[in-house]
C-alpha cells in the first residue's frame, strides 16, 4: 500500500473528469502540477481554481532565509509547477494561455492560465507537449551517481529547444576541463556555504530520514545514504560541517554525468526565476524521455563571486542553475503534500 506522503505519485489518466465542469478539470491538472521538483522539494506553491482560469501563488512561508535569500529557486521551483500544468492541459486537450505576473512583478499571483478547449485539428506543437506530460510521472531527480554513458549530440540539440525563449539560454558542457572547473565552484561553495552554522541549520530542517513520514523534504535514500546511517544524519548535518562528504558526492557527479548544463537569463528578476523553471521542468521532461536524470547543484550560484565566475565561464546571461544529466538506475519518488493542502479560496 502506497503511503499517503506518496500518495501523489498515484495519479491516473483514467481519472480525468472528461464530462466534468471546467473548474473540476482544471482542477484535476493541478495533480500533475504538484509532482514537479522543487529545491529542496519544499513545493513552495499554491493554486487557487477561479472560473476559467487557474491562479498560481509562490508559498514565501517555504522560503529558506539563508539558502536561497533572494527566494530565486523559490520562484523557479513554481515555475517548474507550471510547466506541469501546461503540459497536462494540453495533453487533456485544454490549450493553456498563460500571463505572468498579471498583477505587476510585485503582486500576487505569479501566473495565471486560462484554458480553452482545442480544436481537433491539433498541431506538432501539440504532439510534443504531450510527450512531456507522459515523463512526468517518470522524471525525478538523481543524487547517487550515473551509469558511464555519454549522451549524443542529437539529444543535447534537442533539449536546447526547450529553452525557447529570447533572452533566455542553456549551454551544455562535456569536455574535461569545464567539469573540473565546475567541480571546483561547487567544492568552493560547499565550504563557504556549510561552514556556517545557519546556513547547515536552514538546509538541515528539509533533510528526512528514509522512512519519513512527512510531505515534503529530502529524504536521504534519494542521496544514496542507506537505512543504518540515515536516521541520525539530519541532526549531524545540522550540527557538523559534512562539506567533505557532500563535495565528494558532488563531485562524483559532475565528473561521471553525460554533460553539465548552465541554465541562464538575460533578466534576473522574478519573472526570469518563474520562466526559467518553466523551461527548465519541460527540459527535464524531455531528458526524462531519452531516460536521462538530472542532478542540480545551486550552490555556485548563491555565492555573488562564484556567480560572477560562472557568468564568465558560460559568457551568456546571468546563471540561474548549473544541472548534471546523465543515465541513471530510476529511485524512488519524494513524498507530495496533498493536493487540498496546497489549494487556496
Ligand atoms: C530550481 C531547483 C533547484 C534545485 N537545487 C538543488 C540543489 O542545489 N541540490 C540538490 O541536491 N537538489 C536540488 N534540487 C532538486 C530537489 O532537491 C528535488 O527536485 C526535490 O528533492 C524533489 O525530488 P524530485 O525532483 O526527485 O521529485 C533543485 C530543484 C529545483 C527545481
Amino acid at each position: 500500500m502506497t503511503a499517503k506522503n506518496y500518495e501523489a505519485w498515484d495519479v491516473q489518466e483514467c481519472d480525468y473528469p472528461s464530462q466534468g465542469t471546467m473548474q473540476e478539470r482544471m482542477a484535476f491538472l493541478l495533480r500533475y502540477a504538484i509532482l514537479a521538483p522543487s529545491g529542496p522539494n519544499t513545493q513552495p506553491w499554491k493554486f487557487a481554481v477561479g472560473e476559467g482560469a487557474i491562479s498560481v501563488y509562490a508559498d514565501l512561508k517555504r522560503s529558506l532565509p539563508f539558502v536561497d535569500p533572494s527566494n530565486r529557486t523559490l520562484f523557479m521551483s513554481v515555475g517548474c509547477s507550471i510547466a506541469n500544468l501546461l503540459a497536462a492541459g494540453t495533453h487533456f486537450g485544454l490549450r493553456p494561455l498563460v500571463s505572468y505576473f498579471p498583477l505587476g512583478p510585485e503582486s500576487d499571483p505569479a501566473a495565471e492560465i486560462k484554458f480553452e478547449e482545442i480544436r481537433p485539428q491539433s498541431g506538432q506543437a501539440i504532439l510534443q507537449e504531450r510527450d512531456l506530460f507522459l515523463q512526468i510521472l517518470r522524471r525525478h531527480t538523481t543524487k547517487d551517481k550515473y551509469a558511464d554513458r555519454s549522451i549524443d549530440e542529437s539529444v543535447l540539440k534537442s533539449l536546447r529547444e526547450c529553452i525557447d525563449q529570447p533572452g533566455f539560454h542553456v549551454q551544455f558542457m562535456t569536455d574535461e576541463l569545464s567539469r573540473s572547473q565546475m567541480a571546483g565552484l561547487v567544492s568552493r561553495a560547499h565550504h563557504a556555504q556549510l561552514s556556517k552554522k545557519e546556513f547547515r541549520r536552514n538546509l538541515g530542517e528539509w533533510l528526512r530520514n528514509n522512512w519519513t513520514t512527512e510531505p515534503d523534504g529530502m529524504p536521504l535514500y534519494t542521496f544514496g545514504v542507506p537505512d543504518a546511517v540515515a536516521f541520525g544524519f539530519p541532526a549531524a548535518f545540522k550540527e557538523f560541517d559534512l562539506s567533505d562528504a557532500v563535495i565528494y558526492r558532488d563531485s562524483g557527479l559532475i565528473q561521471g554525468c553525460g554533460a553539465l548544463g548552465v541554465l541562464s537569463s538575460d533578466q534576473d528578476d522574478k519573472t526570469a526565476w518563474v520562466k526559467c523553471g518553466v523551461m527548465l521542468e519541460r527540459l527535464l521532461l524531455k531528458a526524462t524521455g531519452y531516460d536521462l536524470y538530472a542532478s542540480f547543484f545551486s550552490q555556485p550560484i548563491g555565492i555573488p563571486e562564484l556567480r560572477g565566475e560562472l557568468e564568465a565561464a558560460v559568457g551568456q546571461g546571468h546563471p540561474q542553475l548549473l544541472f548534471s544529466l546523465g543515465h541513471a538506475t530510476p529511485v524512488r519518488h519524494t513524498p507530495r503534500r496533498r493536493l487540498e493542502d496546497v489549494m487556496v479560496k
